[in-house]
């Protein structure tokens, strides 16, 4: 009798080619499909060669080769491709059989999904994957939610090709309902968004400010890499750093300043004004993205836009030291507003997310892997109800040990006119968050001045709302209150 295979992948890029490898790896028969079913020789004759993966070349012939229920993994891009893939696949599959979406999908498009296959019989999961083309590899990171009686079928094998933390434990397990598991990748990726642009920062006020060369900053990251700072992402940047082109000057400095994206980053900041959570520094991480794509009308802005001299004049040793504490603060923030959004999404969407598990997921294996999501989960071991990560004793303690280098570095770039936007909305919102009062008691006032908006009185019950007619001349009428 022919052999049947555990699970099938439609999708032989990058991501889908490696994660199949890894499958087989641990002992897995995967059945390989593409759309271009010539990639399906080539990737048999090629990366496959000499292992168990079998290639097919129709969705009916791959679904014949499936164990039932037959879980089959989609690995196509985000979008319209999820959706006629699904068609396709409905023809063949049969009620009871599982269908993964294991690209960065839209967690709206997974919340849709879900229920319709549901209606169709049809169990449906939506796993973000992390960790680029060597996580697919050899460990990603993996976040799955949808349908929760799809899990027994795929667990195992999810768990086994997943990254594992130091401690042996998968970096892998189940989200929650429909749209979880995406929406808890999309905040992956937005965090990730705001790690690279601080370190961006980092390295550009040096440069700038204290002249470093990339040699230097090769070390400094080094060294950082040693601290609380140690990740991935600051490990690659050390390594970028020293990386020489064929003349021997560093690659890093010949690449066009100019970034594009995918919209993850995006989606989170759109999502975060639904929900009402400012997330301030991933924002100005995905703007900045959008004013590097200015390239050419800042290029002549450069010439006639004129700001003070950029060379710092003091302790430059003392300011590396004062660059790392501000990183780190600024990064504690950054996951401080990631999280808030993770608290406000799971009541809106109603899923039951447990914080300290996701900064599990996320130790190792992914963009933002780092010894840092360990102290996060310690965090939500220690309270499993803490409101806000700032309230956490351990991260309140290094933000009072960070704070004075913070205001300093920011100080700094804003003297020698080096943008360091995700920095400043960092501290901003720092400023903003623990003060009791702020002035927006002014901007109500204005609010109800020009537009009867009403507000509310700090010596009156909660529920009242006033209206005064300031000048005299309005009439008594108020408009109606409501929050989009
Ligand atoms: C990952 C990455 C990956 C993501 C990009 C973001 O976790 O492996 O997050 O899924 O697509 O890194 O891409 P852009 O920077 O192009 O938006």
């Amino acid at each position: 009798m022919e052999k049947k295979a555990d699970i099938a992948v439609i999708g032989l890029a990058v991501m889908g080619q490696n994660l199949i490898l890894n499958m087989n790896d641990h002992g897995y028969t995967v059945v390989a499909f593409n759309r271009t079913v010539s990639k399906v020789d080539d990737f048999l004759k090629n990366a496959a060669k000499g292992t168990n993966v079998i290639g097919a070349h129709s969705i009916e012939e791959m679904v014949s080769l499936l164990k039932v229920p037959r879980k089959v993994m989609l690995m196509v891009k985000a979008g319209d491709p999820v959706d006629a893939e699904i068609q396709k696949l409905l023809k063949y599959l049969s009620p009871g059989d599982c269908i993964i979406d294991g690209g960065n999908s839209h967690f709206t498009d997974t919340i849709r999904r879900t229920k319709y296959l549901e209606e169709n019989g049809i169990l449906y999961i939506g796993a973000g994957v992390s960790g680029g083309e060597e996580g697919a590899r050899r460990g990603p990171s993996i976040m799955p939610g949808g349908n929760e009686k799809a899990w027994p079928l795929v667990k195992d094998i999810f768990k086994a090709i997943s990254a594992k933390t130091p401690d042996g434990v998968p970096c892998c397990d189940w989200v929650g309902s429909d749209g979880a598991g995406h929406y808890v990748k999309m905040a992956h990726n937005a965090i990730e968004y705001g790690d690279i642009q601080v370190i961006c920062e980092a390295y550009h006020l040096m440069k700038l400010g204290l002249g470093l060369s990339a040699d230097q900053m090769h070390q400094i990251f080094a060294e950082w890499n040693t601290t609380e700072l140690n990740s991935y992402l600051i490990e690659i940047t050390r390594d970028i750093l020293a990386y020489k082109d064929d003349d021997g000057e560093p690659l890093v400095e010949k690449i066009l300043d100019k970034a594009g994206q995918k919209g993850t980053g995006k989606w989170f900041i759109v999502n975060s004004l639904d929900l009402g959570i400012p997330v301030t520094l991933i924002s100005e991480s995905v703007y900045a993205r959008c004013l590097s794509a200015l390239k050419e009308e800042r290029i002549k802005a450069s010439e006639v836009l004129k700001g003070p001299v950029t060379h710092f004049k003091g302790d430059a040793k003392g300011l590396v030291e004062d660059i790392r504490k501000a990183l780190l603060a600024s990064k504690i923030i950054s996951y401080t507003q990631g999280f808030m959004c993770l608290h406000e999404a799971a009541k809106e969407y109603g899923w039951d997310l447990d914080y300290g598990n996701i900064a599990l997921l996320w130790r190792n294996g992914c963009i933002i892997r780092s010894a840092f999501l360990d102290k996060i989960k310690n965090a939500y071991e220690k309270n499993p109800k803490l409101s806000n990560l700032l309230l956490d004793d351990y991260f309140r303690e290094v933000i009072d040990d960070c704070q004075a280098s913070w205001r300093k570095v920011i100080m700094t770039a804003v003297e020698l006119g080096i943008p360091m936007p995700s920095f400043s909305s960092a501290l901003a919102f720092f400023d903003g968050y623990r003060c009791a009062k702020l002035p927006v008691n002014l901007l109500q006032a204005m609010r109800d001045y020009f537009g009867a908006h009403t507000y509310k009185r700090i010596d009156a019950p909660a529920d009242q709302v006033f209206h005064t007619n300031w000048t005299g001349r309005g009439g008594d009428v108020a408009s109606g209150t409501y929050t989009v």
